[in-house]
């Protein structure tokens, strides 16, 4: 079978290859790829060599965003042929208490492995296998749109810790700002909407598609400095990994405010910061700042009931361009107006 194949930090060897069927170690499910998610993170282990080629092989098989659908699994997994899924990213790393209790996502040894990315094969592939743990189902209303899962998986844990972490005191949060108006930004901003909040989306764009998607979801969209924005909110979800947009957005908030940061900054950029102004301001203003990545099994299950309760047409519009297999590296040549690119993966010409 073919799969989209990289050398991580050398683009020139991204490329399809030939490589043997999965084994039946990877899983009992099987399933036949039909769609992957191209994220930042793909294009980092292409072309800046964040990622790890599984022990013993030469390259790894790409993409941790997947959508498939079984085409054998076995009496009381649980799934069957025709099932709709998508799969985890994460494997424990069987040595730490969080792993242990399904809380993959918040590793103490760091010692996980990750489809795609980290020591395991992706979901890059004309066909792949899985275990029952680690395998979504989803709504088959949804269709093509269940490849948005893990995108929104992230997000879904983000509001999740939020909630938490507002539990810790009386919290009535009513205004979010999202900054970033890219896949994970736009994500985030539809949860805050379903939740009823005043959603408010910050991004450097100043026309086309990521406006239009935002106002079409009911938030208001700001291009500009966050220290311009006419509110301030009770929830950020930082998705520019920016190191401007972060300190800029925690000199901004309400008073109590919970500030998630999702986006992995690419740079080394260093900026000056007021640190003794900001230092006063998160502390006379109960103000938690925390981190955020990947996400367990329950954020992928809150991501699908999210996702199947979004208006379908929005989703769609997030889509915004499908390459074949045959051609996957053009998925990382990100156009302007790009949201969301997919990779079709029975498409091999
Ligand atoms: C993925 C996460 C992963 C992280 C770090 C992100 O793109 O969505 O699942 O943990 O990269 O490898």
């Amino acid at each position: 079978m073919l799969a989209a194949t990289v050398v991580p930090g050398k683009p020139e060897q991204a490329g399809v290859s030939e490589v043997p069927e999965p084994a039946a170690a990877e899983g009992s499910i099987e399933v036949e790829a039909l769609l992957a998610g191209v994220c930042g993170t793909d294009y980092e282990i292409t072309h800046e060599g964040y990622g790890w080629v599984p022990p013993g092989h030469d390259r790894l098989v790409l993409f941790h965003e997947s959508l498939g659908r079984v085409t054998a699994a076995p009496a009381g997994s649980g799934f069957a042929a025709g099932d709709l899924v998508v799969g985890i990213v994460r494997r424990p790393c069987g040595k730490c208490a969080p792993c242990a209790a399904g809380g993959w996502d918040f590793c103490l040894t760091g010692d996980y492995t990750e489809r795609g990315i980290k020591q395991r094969d992706g979901y890059g592939a004309q066909r792949w296998r899985i275990e029952p743990e680690f395998a979504v189902t989803m709504d088959p209303k949804l269709g093509r749109l269940g490849v948005l899962t893990e995108p929104t998986s992230v997000v879904a844990k983000a509001w999740d810790q939020v909630d938490q972490i507002g539990r810790r005191a009386y919290a009535d949060p009513r205004i979010a700002l999202v900054t970033g108006a890219g896949p994970i930004g736009l994500l985030a901003a539809m949860i805050g909407v379903q939740r009823g909040l005043e959603v408010h989306v910050l991004d450097r764009v100043t026309s086309g598609r990521k406006p239009d998607l935002v106002r079409q979801l009911g938030a208001t969209y700001h291009s500009g400095a966050v220290a311009d924005l006419p509110v301030r909110p009770d929830v950020v979800i930082e998705a520019t990994g920016a190191g401007q947009v972060v300190f800029d957005a925690l000199q901004h908030t309400a008073k109590n405010a919970i500030t998630c940061l999702t986006g992995i900054s690419g740079g080394t950029r260093t900026l000056p910061v007021g640190a003794d102004a900001l230092n006063k301001e998160l502390v006379l203003d109960n103000d938690v700042v925390f981190g955020s990545v990947n996400a367990n099994r329950r954020h992928y299950e809150l991501a699908a009931q999210a996702l199947a309760r979004a208006d379908a047409t929005w989703l769609e519009r997030l889509l915004t361009r499908t390459v074949p297999l045959a051609s996957w590296p053009d998925a990382l040549q990100k156009a302007d107006d790009d949201v969301k690119v997919v990779v079709d993966l029975q498409a091999v010409s």
